[in-house]
């Protein structure tokens, strides 16, 4: 492959492979949302380059063994559609790089936007001093969060000891294990009576039909990740269940639906949802006060 590509600095390089990644017709959805941008990730990153490098850097000319590197991984990419972030084990989320691999989900969260305005205006930064992320995968949005509010102390739940692993990895390099619990648990049951100032979940959500018509992209990552049953419900109805007897009195609850969240109004009408919008793009997540969730505690109750 490399014998033919006409590409000698990283920038030769970004534009030649957004060439083939258009031409491969491959699927975004992983960090970023189109070929330029995939391109860009790839061969900054993969040469330790920061996004807003210099052009002596861009311009500068790579030695062979460099670019049949790059060239294996456009290859890569494209051949076997595996995400950027597991090629270079690294993504980003609310501007900070994360240690990933297979063994967990690559951050994409749009509530990264909501963790850099610590929460605002549902939350007051001050009143925050507990916080909960239910299926912290990487430990994204809780090592966020326990760098957006230095004073609160966080845990962090996953039923999967492989997620745990890289979740620990992810908080010995942030420097917050003092006041980050990674716990091995099924939802809320090894947390006790715990109680919360906000809980945050980005659970398992894609229901049987889109996960069987996924792209090959997202076969790469762990199912335990993306598959909650028949209309995608099943850990979100847990959540709403439990979370009440999890939360402080003026406690919020926000979770991820994604596109579930059509098969979620239908199935909790009673419920008053606050569904929030995002500078940055994403939707299916929303708001609920601890408030809310007793009023409608009958309606949750018999889930
Ligand atoms: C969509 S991923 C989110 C990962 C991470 N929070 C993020 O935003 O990138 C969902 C995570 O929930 C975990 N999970 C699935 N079922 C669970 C359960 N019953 N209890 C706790 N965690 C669960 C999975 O192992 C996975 O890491």
């Amino acid at each position: 492959m490399n014998s033919s590509i006409a590409a000698n600095t990283p920038y030769q390089f970004i534009l030649w492979a957004e060439q083939c990644f258009e031409q491969a017709n491959l699927c975004y959805g992983h960090g970023t949302d189109n070929a330029g941008d995939e391109a860009a990730y790839l061969v900054l990153r993969a040469l330790d380059l920061s996004f807003d490098c210099d052009e002596v850097q861009l311009n500068q000319t790579l030695n062979e063994e460099t670019r049949d590197y790059l060239a294996a991984l456009v290859r890569c990419r494209i051949e076997q559609r595996e995400p950027v972030a597991y090629l270079l084990g690294e993504a980003w989320f609310c501007g900070l790089p994360f240690y990933v691999d297979k063994r967990v989900l690559v951050p994409r969260s749009p509530i990264a936007e909501l963790i850099r305005e610590q929460f605002s205006p549902w939350a007051v930064a001050a009143g925050v001093s507990r916080i909960l992320d239910i299926g912290t995968g990487s430990g994204c949005i809780a090592i966020a969060s326990a760098l957006a509010f230095p004073d609160a102390r966080v845990d962090a739940v996953d039923i999967s000891a492989d997620a745990l692993a890289v979740a620990d990895e992810n908080s010995r390099r942030y420097a917050v294990s003092d006041r980050l619990r990674l716990i091995r648990s099924d939802l809320y049951e090894n947390l006790q009576e715990q109680r919360y100032d906000i809980i945050i979940a980005n659970p398992p959500y894609v229901n049987a039909e889109e996960l069987a018509a996924l792209p090959a992209e997202f076969h790469h990552e762990p199912i335990l990740g993306l598959a909650a049953g028949e209309d995608g419900l099943d850990i979100v109805r847990q959540i709403l269940k439990q979370s009440r007897d999890h939360l402080n009195q003026t406690g919020i609850l926000i979770v991820e639906v994604g596109n579930s969240q059509e098969a979620l109004l239908a199935a909790f009408p009673q419920l008053p949802f606050l569904w929030l919008e995002f500078e940055y793009g994403g939707h299916g997540v929303f708001l609920l006060t601890a408030e809310q969730l007793e009023q409608d505690g009958n309606g949750v109750g018999v889930i």
